[in-house]
């Protein structure tokens, strides 16, 4: 039972939003029903028209509600096949990583090799660059022999980070200085060494909700708390919430996914990127930015990371070759004005340098062209498989499933019938040598229960097919 209470300290708007969102649940309000006038509610609920306004908007955005014109509000028709995102009944609040156990028991499962892998997000595994690397390799070599058996600087090998940043120029029309980016090991080195930099153990981290299991587990291991942001499908992080989150909690940063989140596959748009770095300006809070997929949108269309949108906001941007070239390379790097004295002082007490043959091997793959090459053959061929996974999900899964559009990456999102537990689906795909990433390891505190991920990052094949026609055939037995 809820009502508006105003000693409450929660927003107006937002118990507006709870009000309405347990009416629907509760199934007091249909799909198809109209919501009581601006002014109706207004009344009723004895708060502002604008509060009503702004509670509206809110569940429109999070698609609960369509407003028809001269008409009102409505409660949305759930479509198959469109995502609907859990409507939360309040903000999160800060707390510990809550699904370890099962994480590690994900790991195990996802790095088996016999598995049909459809557990792992390893997007350019679709179109391994596998013959031009090793070319650049050789090529390497011949060059420089000694040298590439040698340690590479701290910070990184200076040609990488001449053609990293040449990279951005040539993408997204940004200048960036090479002193201000550092080769890391991966794109989850970089976000360590972000996280350091900023922040300390008990301090409270911002992530998107769901958000990528291998940031969780770093604020795990660092002993920092993690709050969850509300995040709508179409937008990204909700910058309402945002700032709610903000006024309640001392957050230290922000860890957000601006291009093709994982796993929902969010790209926030750029007038909302513009938004989030004045809020955290405003806040004087620090945004770590991972952009490891921001070069695999299908349209090759490349947003521009925050990280250029402001010279002043604290922004350190992530990202990786992992995604793009060679995961086992382990190279990624980051971009940052504002912190590489202390990033220079973590990357050399933690693993003093790179390997140099796989930076050497890289900025000669990017120099010689045959890395926008590759991108522009592997884009394809991800997008042909996220056609084909969500095609064989709608045919074989329950009609109630709902997915994500994938407009790039390798990841497709799912949410389940709600009587199905992913956790239990997880251990029985492992027994039919299947993996999977259940919906659990993507929260910290153990929201989507009934929500699955599945990756189209690998070489599709009969044996992919009978793998998404089991899943969808277990999931309609259990359901
Ligand atoms: C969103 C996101 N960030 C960072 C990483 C880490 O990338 P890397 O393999 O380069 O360490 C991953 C890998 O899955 C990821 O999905």
């Amino acid at each position: 039972m809820l009502a508006i209470n105003k000693s409450d300290t929660t927003f107006l708007y937002r118990q507006v939003i709870d009000l309405i969102s347990e009416n629907i649940e509760t199934g007091t309000l249909g799909p198809g029903d109209r919501l009581p006038s601006l002014r109706k509610m207004s009344q009723s609920a004895g708060v502002s028209v604008p509060t009503v306004r702004q509670a509206y908007i809110e569940l429109e955005r999070q698609r609960r509600i369509e407003s028809r014109p001269q008409s009102g509000f409505y409660v949305r028709h759930a479509q198959c096949n469109d995502l609907v995102h859990p409507a939360p009944s309040s903000a999160g609040e800060p707390v510990c990583l809550n699904c370890r156990p099962l994480m590690e028991r994900v790991y195990d499962g996802i790095n088996h090799p016999d598995l049909v892998p459809l557990g792992i997000a390893n997007p350019c595994m679709a179109r391994p660059a596998a013959k031009a690397l090793h070319r650049a390799m050789k090529r390497v070599m011949s060059r420089a022999e000694e040298r590439s058996l040698g340690y590479a600087t701290t910070l990184g090998e200076a040609t990488l980070r001449r053609q990293i940043a040449y990279h951005y120029l040539d993408t997204v029309g940004a200048q960036v200085e090479p002193e201000h980016i550092a080769i890391t090991n991966g794109g989850q080195e970089a976000l360590l060494l972000s996280l350091q930099a900023v922040a300390s153990a008990g301090d409270v981290i911002a992530v998107e909700t769901p958000t990528y299991h291998g940031l969780l587990e770093l604020i795990d291991a660092l002993g920092m708390l993690a709050v969850e942001v509300e995040t709508c499908p179409e937008e990204g992080v909700t910058l309402c919430e945002l700032r709610r989150t903000l006024e309640l909690y001392p957050v230290k940063a922000c860890m957000f996914s601006t291009t093709l989140s994982n796993p929902l596959g969010v790209t926030m748009p750029e007038c909302d990127r513009r938004k989030l770095v004045a809020m955290l300006e405003e806040f004087d809070t620090v945004l770590i930015e991972d952009d490891v997929y921001g070069d695999l949108r299908f349209d090759g269309i490349r947003p521009i990371p925050a990280q250029f949108l402001s010279k002043t906001a604290r922004i350190i941007t992530c990202g990786s070759f992992s995604k793009t070239a060679a995961p086992g390379y382990r190279i990624g790097w980051l971009v940052t004005d504002h912190f590489m004295k202390q990033i220079t002082r973590l990357k050399r007490a933690y693993s003093c340098s790179s390997g140099l043959l796989q930076q050497l091997t890289l900025a000669d793959f990017l120099a010689s062209g045959n890395y926008t090459r590759h991108l522009k053959a592997l884009r394809p061929v991800l997008k042909r498989n996220a056609e084909r996974m969500s095609a064989m999900v709608a045919e074989h899964f329950p009609a109630e499933t709902r997915t994500s559009k994938p407009v790039g990456g390798s990841v497709l999102w799912l949410e389940l019938p709600g009587n199905v537990d992913t956790e239990e689906l997880f251990d029985a795909s492992i027994s039919a040598d299947i993996s999977i990433a259940p919906g659990q390891i993507f929260s910290p505190s153990n929201r989507y229960k009934n929500f699955l991920r599945l990756s189209f990052g690998h070489p599709w094949s009969e044996r992919t097919e009978s793998a998404i026609r089991w899943l969808g055939n277990r999931v309609t037995e259990i359901h």
